[in-house]
């Protein structure tokens, strides 16, 4: 009788063995599931965080979408958003993701000497933190969340405001040339600046000082600063001749009136036809920038225009250190 109670206790005892090891094994499956969709949660926030990085600092270069001279050839950064780097990481090769990953912190932090790539840690000068930098790390070699896409909004979003602005920009210079009387003619207001230009014999032996000097090989700097000194008052000249036909503030226009009027009659020409080429040129360009920057947005290319060469050494790196770094990093590249 007791004998049959102990084998019913044991088999309790199994099934309660078995069904304690099947839950905790059904319980590690379960946490395992969160622990990835917590992992990817996490690659998606930093992702998308590089994302605004990416469209403040890098897309001017690397193009809105991070597809850079591949999508069109008038950038100059090569392809970040691309199928090889996302590969290691959608395969799950953790060696070759953490070597790729490697590489590009090193080329953000540090930039390519000898390249328009410019180093983005704040020690070399840049403006991004570590906690940024790795980021667009991620952003690059696992695309979480689609983050590129995310990318290509805010770059949409910049660009709409930098044309709004550039719309400002335009209208203030139409409305200074309308007030000024003139007209947005830049090469006649050109030739009737040489025309007066002439008849100013002081600027003209001061002109020629320097290209005498330059000549000559000695004594340049002085004949540049003689010369600059002399230009400054025409630059206040000008102002005051913009001022006196644009303005609506009676006391600004008396005061230019004052030192307009100190002027000898040569330097009143010059300034006339130099402020007139200044509102002419003001007009032209900011109808130039809209345009540029409408065609650029229309095209989907990014509205700044890309920085030019780098060649300060970026973590102490020389051209020819970068070359041998890159072979030996010949992963990606
Ligand atoms: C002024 C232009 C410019 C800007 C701005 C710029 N880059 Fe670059 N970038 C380049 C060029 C050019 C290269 C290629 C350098 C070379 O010839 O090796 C490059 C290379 C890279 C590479 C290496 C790519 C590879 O496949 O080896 C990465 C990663 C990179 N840039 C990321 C960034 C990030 C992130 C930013 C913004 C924080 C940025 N770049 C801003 C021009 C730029």
């Amino acid at each position: 009788m007791s004998g049959q109670n102990t084998e019913k206790q044991i088999l309790a005892m199994v099934i309660l063995l078995v069904l304690s090891v099947a839950s905790l094994g059904a319980y590690t499956w379960f946490d395992n599931g969160r622990r990835t969709e917590a992992r990817s949660e996490i690659l998606t926030k930093d992702a998308e965080r590089a994302a605004w990085t990416f469209a403040n600092n890098c897309r001017e270069c690397h193009g809105n979408d991070g597809r850079g001279s591949e999508s069109d050839a008038s950038l100059v950064g090569p392809a970040l958003n691309t199928p090889n780097n996302t590969y290691a990481f959608l395969t799950d090769n953790q060696g070759q993701l953490e070597g790729l990953q490697t590489e590009f912190r090193y080329t953000i932090t540090c930039g390519r000497n000898g390249t328009p790539m410019p180093p983005w840690s704040i020690d070399q000068g840049g403006s991004l933190d570590g906690f940024k930098i790795d980021n667009l790390v991620t952003l690059i070699t696992t695309n979480a969340g689609n983050a590129w896409e995310t990318a290509v909004e805010h770059a949409v979003h910049l660009d709409e405001v930098t044309i709004g602005n550039m719309h400002i920009a335009l209208d203030a210079a139409e409305a200074t040339l309308k007030a000024s009387g003139w007209f947005a003619d830049v090469q006649a207001a050109e030739g009737a600046v040489a025309r007066t230009e002439a008849g100013d014999a002081e600027l003209s032996s001061l002109r020629e000082a320097v290209a005498a000097a330059e000549e000559a090989g000695e004594g340049l700097q002085e004949a540049q600063d003689a010369l600059a000194a002399y230009e400054k008052g025409y630059t206040a000249l000008v102002l005051a001749v913009v001022t006196i036909r644009t303005s609506d503030d009676s006391t600004a226009i008396a005061d230019a009136r004052s030192a307009f009027n100190a002027a000898s009659s040569v330097q009143q020409e010059v300034a006339i036809n130099r402020a007139w080429l200044k509102v002419a040129s003001d007009y032209r360009a900011a109808e130039n920038n809209l345009e540029t920057a409408e065609e650029r947005f229309a095209a989907g290319l990014p509205v700044p225009t890309p920085a030019t060469q780098v060649t300060s050494n970026t973590c102490g790196q020389t051209s020819a250190d970068l070359a041998d770094w890159l072979s030996s990093h010949s992963g990606s590249s």
